[in-house]
């Protein structure tokens, strides 16, 4: 089970309201107990935080806000002595404004090679005052951003997928992969276990940048298959590349965040030559219904098997709503994301928890228009508030804010109501999410009935479903509005009180 931290947002030792490194290391106590295998940290490499982390300037030094360098020795130095790995992020589809290739591409003139590296284009019209193509930001606006040149005229304009602050490199350029290369070999030297890949369907772009077909509105939009900005054939080159330097370090993972939703070209990204893992977010983006929740288990399943990879699972991470309200909020959504946590861990393959799900944390939705950080926000002229409510910083312990997460002012306020919800709260409370949470991860890790690479699926009621792992675990999830009969086996965990007969609704069990 990985565990994925959003280090602004886990645990912070400096008391300057975000987190960092050692605030990791302080919990890992915790991380051990919850039955962690591995840890995926999001970006802590230097970066003037325009996108949390996402627009990295220097790809191989750790920024000071999360600790430096000497931080992250010493906590994979811990992990490793408690058996956890870690894992950090990697951004190669962009770099930050700020690192010194693009400041050098700004200074240098059209055509030369410091532009390219990124992508630079003449602007179209008669005077080069409309961006060369018409793809949109994800975070909203055009994707091209118009610099000034050193003469001080309006010049060419550069490819930037998400904020202007993230220019894409060009990956055509030699000098881009010798540069990413060398960054995977200074982490994985430094005893990093493996790297999440961020926008790893992207990198690879058309040849000639044509605009596309129909411009997708919408910041943060789902993304079509056929969108010419991402899923180019040629990226699988590039994880081919990535593939043959992991192979040098033994058990060193590569997963990609790859938002591809035909399920052949999903498998294409973990083919055997290239990613070992790949994000599926299809249990992330599904309603709480039955036959919605087996659907985009068929088809995870289904996107690996012909390519014999592992699937993966998860309900939520940094970029989604939290899944407690995605599911309807209070004690409902509780409900129902404890059952659905109980399907995720039936599942086979590798599992991702985003820190807070353990907790049952719901999204802030209601957060200070002055407290958001999100890109988004203000490129989308304050009309999409982004995705700082699934962001907010964990409540550790005791009565009121910051919950021990800080001992200044968390760089995102918590909600006071949170006061039930805190580690310390839940920990030693039986029916708590943090202990379902707990108990299944154990289970999962030590039951031989959770063996097998597959599962088979059982009749059920309608507005139900019921599966079976090959070692013998069933798992039933009962989403309709009335209790339902279980099935015969006893029951080893649920995510509700049961009676040993009947499940009641937003609820899920595991048999034996
Ligand atoms: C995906 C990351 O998960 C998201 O947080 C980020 O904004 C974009 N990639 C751009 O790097």
């Amino acid at each position: 089970m990985f565990y994925q931290v959003y280090p602004r947002s886990f645990a912070d030792s400096t008391g300057n309201g975000v987190g960092d490194l050692v605030g990791i290391r302080d919990r890992l106590g915790y991380l051990e107990l919850l039955g962690v295998d591995a840890l995926w940290i999001c970006p802590i490499t230097r970066s003037p935080m325009a996108d949390g982390g996402y627009d990295v300037a220097d790809p191989r030094d750790i920024d000071p806000l999360f600790g430096g360098l000497t931080a992250l020795d010493e906590l994979i130095e811990e992990a490793h002595e408690r058996g956890i790995k870690v894992t950090m992020d990697l951004v190669p589809n962009h770099t930050s404004s700020e690192h010194p290739w693009f400041i050098e591409a700004l200074a240098a003139p059209p055509g030369s090679p410091e532009r390219a590296r990124y992508h630079f284009r003449d602007g179209l019209g008669p005077d080069g005052s409309l961006p060369p193509n018409n793809w949109p930001s994800i975070f909203g606006g055009p994707a091209w951003t118009r610099v000034t040149e050193s003469d001080g005229a309006p010049g060419q304009w550069y490819l930037h997928l998400f904020a202007p602050e993230q220019p894409d490199v060009n990956w055509d350029n030699q000098e881009v992969w010798l540069d990413f290369e060398k960054t995977l070999r200074f982490w994985l030297d430094r005893g990093v276990d493996g790297f999440r890949l961020d926008v790893a369907h992207g990198m690879a772009k058309p040849e000639g940048l044509p605009d596309m077909a129909a411009v997708a509105s919408g910041v943060l939009a789902h993304l079509d298959d056929n969108d010419p900005r991402f899923n180019h054939r040629g990226v699988h080159e590039i994880h081919r590349r990535i593939r043959r330097v992991l192979d040098e370090y033994p058990n060193a993972v590569a997963i990609g965040e790859v938002w591809v939703d035909d399920n052949d070209r999903f498998g294409e990204y973990v083919r055997p030559d290239e990613l070992h893992l790949a994000f599926n977010f299809r249990l992330a983006e599904t309603p709480f219904e039955a036959d919605a929740v087996r659907d985009a288990i068929e088809n995870s399943l289904a996107a690996v098997a012909g390519v014999g990879a592992s699937p993966t699972w998860t309900l939520s991470n940094h970029d989604v709503p939290r899944e407690v309200t995605r599911f309807g909020g209070g004690v409902v959504g509780l409900a129902r994301a404890r059952a659905m946590m109980l399907v995720e861990l039936a599942l086979p393959g590798a599992v991702f928890v985003y820190n807070g799900a353990e907790l049952g944390l719901p999204n802030v939705d209601d957060l200070p228009e002055d407290a958001l950080r999100d890109p988004t926000w203000e490129r989308s002229g304050h009309t999409v508030r982004g995705r700082d409510g699934c962001r907010v910083p964990l409540p550790w312990e005791g009565p009121e804010p910051p919950f021990g997460f800080t001992t200044g002012r968390a760089w995102l306020p918590q909600p006071s109501q949170w006061a039930e919800l805190t580690v310390e709260a839940q920990l030693e409370q039986l029916d708590s999410t943090l202990s379902l949470y707990r108990a299944a991860i154990e289970l999962r890790g030590a039951r031989p009935e959770f063996a097998g690479p597959t599962l088979d699926w059982y009749g059920s009621p309608s507005g139900c479903l019921a599966f079976r792992r090959p070692g013998g675990l069933i798992c039933v999830l009962n989403a309709s509005p009335v209790p339902v009969a279980l099935p015969p086996g006893q029951v080893v965990l649920a995510s509700a009180p049961v009676d040993g007969l009947s499940l009641p609704p937003d609820a899920a069990a595991w048999l034996m």
